[in-house]
């Protein structure tokens, strides 16, 4: 985030601190519950936001030299990418074109090729076979041989996959252009990924992270201490939106010369790349979050993935240790604290008590999501 953005956030900050105010929405939110436990309302979300759109992967740090690969499965569809001596990332369908078996089976580095484990067929890293005998497929087209290609965008150090197109889209960042491009993604190290499966609805990962009002009940023994309490900065970019929640170490800068001002020291700064990521600050570490319904179609049920970015490569035992234990927090605050409560609220959901769940006009994170949300499935 520029630097001129910052000032003007602590300053909107401040002003709220003063008055004992946060950001508003104008009106309050009803959010039907069929949005988390409908089957026809997952079918919906499956057809206009997962198979329409591109969704976020992580960071560039996830494929940083030529050779560099992954399979990532977790919204269904099991994709190989590949980083190419060229530059750009090729993803591709992780389906052999002979007999369909799974092309590679884990992550790795200085790929060259890619041979498939059943019979033998290589592929190079443009998905073009190299060892087909043509004697033994006379008639098979060179289209019926290569590697089915999806979709790969790489933008500001972030990198997007279309499981469901056969080449890049323009990704729309509606105004966060900028912003992004100023913390330099791409220079960021991708540490660790820890993949959770949950008995919740996949956009209650979202919910969780889009008010602050819980922190001084849930979180009271863990970080509520860290933060203002219910201040939160909320600015919509499209179907994109930011929250801020300022640390209370953000009064140190009262006073002092607003050349010196970092907003990035002393909040959290979470974004939501709509559908279905979240991008966070945390200080000095990256954090992204993804999360997509349960493979088995039960809308109650999700898989998420969180995985940690860190601006220098750990290769020390201190800084393992020192990045393990903001994993540890991490993952301890969701799992302990946040998701459990989340889960009751899922099971419910189911019991007719209501019609619908509430935002306050203090959540307006919530308000805009959802409504973007339900915006994209009738467009
Ligand atoms: S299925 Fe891959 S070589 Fe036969
Ligand atoms: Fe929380």
């Amino acid at each position: 985030m520029q630097h001129e953005q910052q000032v003007a956030i602590i300053n909107r900050i401040f002003a709220h601190i003063e008055k004992r105010t946060t950001d508003m929405s104008l009106a309050i939110g009803l959010n039907p519950v069929e949005e988390y436990f409908s089957p026809a309302w997952q079918a919906s979300e499956q057809r206009y936001l997962f198979h329409d759109r591109a969704q976020l992967l992580g960071l560039r740090g996830l494929l940083r030299d030529a050779g560099d690969h992954l399979v990532d499965d977790l919204g269904g569809a099991s994709l190989l990418l590949v980083r190419t001596p060229g530059g750009p990332i090729h993803g591709f369908h992780n389906v052999c074109r002979h007999r369909g078996a799974a092309l590679v089976q884990h992550g790795g580095q200085c790929a060259r090729s890619f041979t498939c484990p059943y019979h033998g067929w290589s592929y190079d890293l443009d998905g073009v076979p190299i060892t087909l005998k043509d004697l033994h497929y006379p008639q098979l087209p060179p289209v019926e041989r290569q590697l089915t290609a999806v979709g790969v965008s790489e933008t500001h150090g972030l990198i997007w996959v279309h499981p469901h197109a056969g080449a890049a889209i323009p990704i729309e960042l509606h105004g966060l252009e900028q912003e992004l491009e100023a913390y330099r993604l791409q220079d960021f190290f991708h540490y660790k990924t820890r993949r959770l499966q949950r008995r919740m609805n996949w956009k209650m990962v979202i919910d969780t992270f889009l008010e602050s009002a819980h922190f001084p009940f849930l979180h009271r023994e863990s970080i509520a201490s860290l933060f203002i309490p219910s201040l939160g900065i909320f600015d919509a970019f499209g179907d994109h939106c930011r929250m801020i929640y300022p640390r209370k170490t953000i009064n140190t800068l009262r006073g002092t010369d607003e050349c010196g001002w970092d907003l990035l020291r002393h909040s959290i700064i979470i974004y939501v790349l709509f559908p279905n990521t979240l991008l966070i600050w945390q200080l000095d570490h990256v954090e992204v979050w993804r999360t997509y319904p349960d493979p088995s179609g039960d809308p109650a049920q999700c898989v998420a993935e969180v995985s940690m970015y860190i601006p220098q490569p750990a290769d020390s035992d201190k800084a393992r240790a020192h990045w393990d234990a903001n994993m540890r927090i991490l993952i301890r605050t969701v799992e302990e604290e946040d998701f459990p409560i989340v889960e009751a609220v899922q099971r419910g959901l189911r019991s007719g008590a209501q019609s619908h769940l509430t935002f306050g006009c203090h959540e307006p994170g919530l308000i805009h999501f959802h409504a973007r949300l339900q915006q994209a499935m009738v467009d």
